[in-house]
């Protein structure tokens, strides 16, 4: 069905959601194919990591779909006979850890009232509790709080194993398995937040089953970080880096917008100089695309033009700092330069930096280079909790990288707090590039 104009323009980009709809859904085609596969290996435990951001959870809803019997992305990809249908498909359950999870035996009593709840429908009447209530739960994601509503049931135990949660967890799925035909898959999102993963890699591996399997979500630079004992699961692990994006799959979000706008009778498109200049801010990371296409979009459409014009987006870029869902990365910007011109120097510098490792004495000598002598210090300070810790030492103090990095993305793109600050790091990279052959990848917005 054709969606109004006006709605279709606001959601032509979609930087407050995780994408579930496959028809929003780009790229990632690799991972697709790999983690389709693995869904039909038995025993194994497919887990999905990368930094934050990048679209972890978006490709887990697809996968969700996938393993239900959904083929309009596989199809799309051209992946039809990957298909998983009939006897093959799964009933799946998705569960957010948080902070306050904390422990695997948290996490494990969540898996239960997730599937008592949402798979209700293939267990027996009595574990359909008539003490059945729903109440809200909200689920921080970084892009957005995203209100859901869960259904907690106390229900009781259907065979007296209530017990022994791994037992009880094992006889829903069984029943479910049973009743349905279907195996069951839980993805487990947000693994990174539990405080205490010991014990998680022996649940997962005596769990997974002809009618159990996990599928496991976490921001990692290497799968290892997310489970304690994860020697005991290596065999099992199927683990899926989520890479920055190409620019190839970046450019096919603008493309997506400008197909939905089409289908809602809205002819408007992005000029080549747009696009590029979205993707070249983007660094690979899909929610600046359409952070800045819909705002570029915006801008362009209330002016009563039907082309987004390079212009639109530079503006959009140069209010990045009072767009509301940037709001957290101006506030954490803001805390960590504080009252210091020389800090917001050295922390554009670091940002500016073609390395996601950066070394520590380059940025000093370059910031030295700009009459800042105590540029050391400063760097230590925007590793301390009290700027916010945007930096984290690695490799023993001689590099480190940014925290986040969106936030990374956020400091080279948002306008300088003090003046002139952004005109300081073009020189101070100029000098550094005149006694170097090789090119910082750098580009103004
Ligand atoms: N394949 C994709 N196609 C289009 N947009 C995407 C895709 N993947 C992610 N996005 C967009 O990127 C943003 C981040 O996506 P998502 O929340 O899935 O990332 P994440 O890796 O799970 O983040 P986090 O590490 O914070 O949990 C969202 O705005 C989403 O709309
Ligand atoms: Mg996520």
């Amino acid at each position: 069905m054709e969606a109004p104009p006006r709605s279709a323009l606001v959601n032509a980009f979609l930087p407050s959601q995780e994408i579930d709809d496959p028809d929003r859904f780009v790229g990632r085609r690799p991972q697709v194919e790999e983690l389709t596969d693995v869904l039909r290996v038995s025993g194994s435990v497919p887990l999905i990591f990368g930094p934050r951001g990048l679209g972890k959870s978006s490709l887990a809803h697809q996968m969700r779909r996938i393993a239900e019997g959904d083929t309009t992305l596989l199809d799309r990809l051209g992946l039809a006979d990957r298909s998983i249908t009939g006897d093959e498909a799964f009933v799946s359950v998705g569960v957010s850890c948080s902070r306050t999870t904390g422990t695997t035996e948290a996490l494990l009593h969540s898996i239960i009232t997730a599937i008592e709840s949402d798979l209700a429908d293939h267990l027996p009447e009595p574990s359909r509790s008539s003490t059945e209530r729903t109440s809200s739960t909200t689920i921080q994601t970084p892009f957005l709080k995203q209100q859901w509503s869960s259904k907690h049931v106390d229900a009781p135990p259907m065979d007296g194993s209530r017990g022994d949660p791994e037992v009880h967890l094992d006889a829903l799925c069984s029943e479910i398995a049973t009743r349905s035909g279907r195996r069951v898959l839980v993805v487990v999102d947000e693994l990174d937040l539990l405080t205490d993963t010991t014990g998680l890699s022996s649940l997962i591996k005596n769990r997974s089953s002809s009618y159990l399997k996990f599928l496991l979500v976490g921001i990692a630079d290497g799968y290892h970080e997310l489970l304690a004992d994860h020697e005991s699961i290596a065999r099992q692990l199927a683990p899926t880096a989520v890479p920055p994006m190409s620019d190839a799959e970046l450019e096919a979000i603008i493309d997506r917008a400008e197909y939905v706008l089409r289908s809602s009778g809205l002819e408007v498109t992005f000029h080549a100089r747009a696009r590029s200049r979205v993707i070249r801010v983007a660094r690979g990371f899909p929610w600046f695309v359409h952070l800045l296409g819909q705002s570029a979009l915006k801008r362009a459409f209330d002016s009563g033009r039907a082309e987004v014009a390079g212009s639109d987006v530079s503006y959009s870029i140069r209010h990045l700092h009072s767009e509301r869902l940037s709001e957290r990365y101006a506030d954490s910007y803001r805390h960590a330069i504080g009252e210091s011109r020389e800090r917001e120097i050295v922390l554009r510098l670091a940002a500016w930096s073609p390395e996601t490792t950066v070394a520590s004495p380059l940025i000093e000598q370059m910031a030295n280079a700009l009459g800042i002598d105590d540029a050391r210090a400063l760097i230590r300070q925007l590793h301390q909790t009290g700027f916010g810790a945007p930096l984290r030492e690695v490799r023993q103090g001689a590099f480190f990288r940014f925290s986040d990095e969106i936030f990374r993305i956020y400091a080279r793109t948002c306008p300088p707090i003090y003046p002139n600050v952004q005109k300081r790091v073009d020189a101070a990279y100029e000098l550094a590039d005149e006694g170097q052959p090789r090119k910082r990848g750098r580009h103004s917005a």
